[in-house]
């Protein structure tokens, strides 16, 4: 089955940090998927900046290296590898000493195609790439692509959007959560609002609790240096996973417009109850993994791999969060994500409430709540956990088994990467998908509290051995309220 092909305007693409490691591993392929899905018009171009000198050549054999290395060979198409190719060129500027930047406004002169500037750079380039896109005159018509770390903390993101915001306006602002891009975010969307079955259910009267996990078996790998300054809850709670929780947790929005959907996202963000230095201990749990194992075999701890043995950085959080509003009241949140854990799942299960009354015998076997699994990656798919009569003669017993829906089966499509989506969104200038400000700012809020009680506390973080769940204050965690992590049940 051929997935949809949405037109969009020709545009004009540059990508600040192009020799980066986002750009080859992600932005250039994605862009090449497009193309060659035809969906990139003739006459656009991308053009890659950073700072080195170099001929459009090289940056061209930069991108075709790219796409030998991150397409999957069967996607290989020599015309439109080399039709794609045809609209990359290469401009070194230097942000930060301003040569290059007239050069590259002669570039873009006399056009008025759709102007996109992604700053695929740390954020320390941030500012001045947008005071630089002012300068020469691209800003009034560019919209502008950032990625995180939006900021280290409040303070610092509120910096960064205040900078960002003296000269683009919000609604030319594309903050990347590449989460919200994946296809089954998408689905979350559809399964709540385009059916009659959940919502009525969606609710602290039916539903026990919400777990979220995003589970990652590489360790820091080449990132170190980013990683360490940031650690689990800046790298992936305020951002990918508080970004799931208000989606399975926002009211219907009036439309998928985007300030509809983020309006209603945000109100979850400020409705999330505080944690406070005094409860911390209780409901978040940070950890560092040690030496330990992988699938491929014996790996080194987080301090060895940094080569400092000083660092508090977590590389693992568990935490539980609750929603103050009346939807939500009392149902907790579990969330947790870490490196090096003994598989690469990103899950949603939503648990519902047990049974009010029971009419089957003990030898029954128990009645166990309802699940619903969104199965973010790897197997994509959704799963619903029933009861139902274990077959064959013999007495009445229950077993609980899925309504098994895997996407790979039902449809045969390739899956698009998150940044195929997002990029086109840009493109066609809309919103939905990205963060506003005000929700960044409210996500970094809540979780503040949290990055200062463990900068103000002598208490070093727990330890796993790599290749395991984490460490047992995160099963303590949901135990001590009577519940588990959910585990794929036979
Ligand atoms: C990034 C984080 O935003 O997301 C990484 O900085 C993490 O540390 C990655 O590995 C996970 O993304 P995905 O799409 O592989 O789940």
């Amino acid at each position: 089955m051929a997935s949809q092909v949405i037109a969009v305007e020709p545009f004009d693409l540059v990508v600040f940090g192009a020799t980066g490691d986002l750009a080859i591993r992600k932005l250039i392929p994605a862009l090449y998927h497009r193309d060659a899905a035809g969906q990139v018009p003739g006459s656009s171009r991308i053009i890659g900046v950073s700072r080195r000198p170099m001929e459009d050549a090289a940056f061209r054999k930069m991108a075709h290296d790219a796409l030998g290395a991150h397409v999957g060979k069967d996607h290989h198409e020599e015309a439109a590898i080399a039709r794609f190719l045809d609209r990359v060129s290469y401009a070194s500027v230097d942000v930060v000493g301003k040569a290059g930047w007239k050069e590259l406004a002669a570039m873009l002169a006399g056009s008025d195609r759709i102007l996109v500037c992604y700053l695929s750079t740390g954020p320390d380039l941030f500012v001045p790439i947008c005071d630089g896109l002012a300068a020469c005159g691209l800003a009034e018509r560019a919209r502008v692509v950032v990625e995180k770390p939006l900021g280290k903390n409040l303070a610092s993101a509120m910096a960064v959007n205040d900078a960002i915001g003296k000269h683009f306006p919000e609604s030319h602002v594309y903050r990347i959560d590449h989460y919200l891009g994946k296809e089954t975010v998408q689905n979350l969307m559809a399964l709540r609002f385009a059916n009659a079955l959940f919502e009525p259910l969606w609710n602290a009267a039916h539903i026990d609790n919400v777990q979220i996990t995003v589970a990652e078996t590489l360790g820091v790998e080449g990132r170190a240096g980013y990683y360490d300054t940031a650690g689990a809850l800046r790298d992936m709670v305020q951002n990918h996973i508080l970004q799931l929780l208000c989606l399975v947790a926002m009211e219907p929005p009036p439309s998928l417009a985007a300030d509809a959907v983020r309006d209603e996202k945000l109100k979850v963000l400020q409705a999330l109850v505080p944690i406070t230095p005094e409860t911390v201990r209780e409901n978040v749990v940070r950890a560092q993994y040690r030496a330990g194992a992988s699938a491929t075999g014996p790996v080194p701890g987080y301090l060895e791999e940094l080569g400092n043995s000083d660092s508090r950085t977590e590389t693992f959080v568990a935490l539980r969060a609750e929603i103050a509003n009346w939807r939500w009241a009392g149902v907790p949140f579990y969330l947790r994500t870490g490196k090096r854990l003994p598989s690469r799942v990103s899950e949603i299960v939503v648990s519902f409430r047990p049974i009010p009354h029971s009419v089957f015998d003990k030898s029954a076997g128990a009645v166990r709540n309802n699940r619903l699994v969104i199965r973010l990656q790897p197997d994509e798919g959704v799963k619903l956990w029933l009861m139902i009569k274990d077959p064959g003669p013999g007495g009445m017993r229950l077993r609980r088994v899925p309504l098994d829906m895997s996407f790979a089966e039902t449809f045969a499509v390739r899956n698009a990467d998150a940044y195929e989506r997002l990029l086109m969104d840009v493109v066609r200038g809309n919103q939905t998908l990205f963060m506003r400000r005000d929700e960044v700012e409210a996500a970094w809020r809540w979780v503040e509290p949290i990055l200062q009680y463990w900068g103000g506390s002598e208490e070093l973080p727990r330890t796993y051995t790599a290749g395991t769940w984490g460490p047992t204050a995160s099963v303590a965690l949901i135990e001590k309220d009577r519940r588990s992590w959910h585990e794929e049940m036979a």
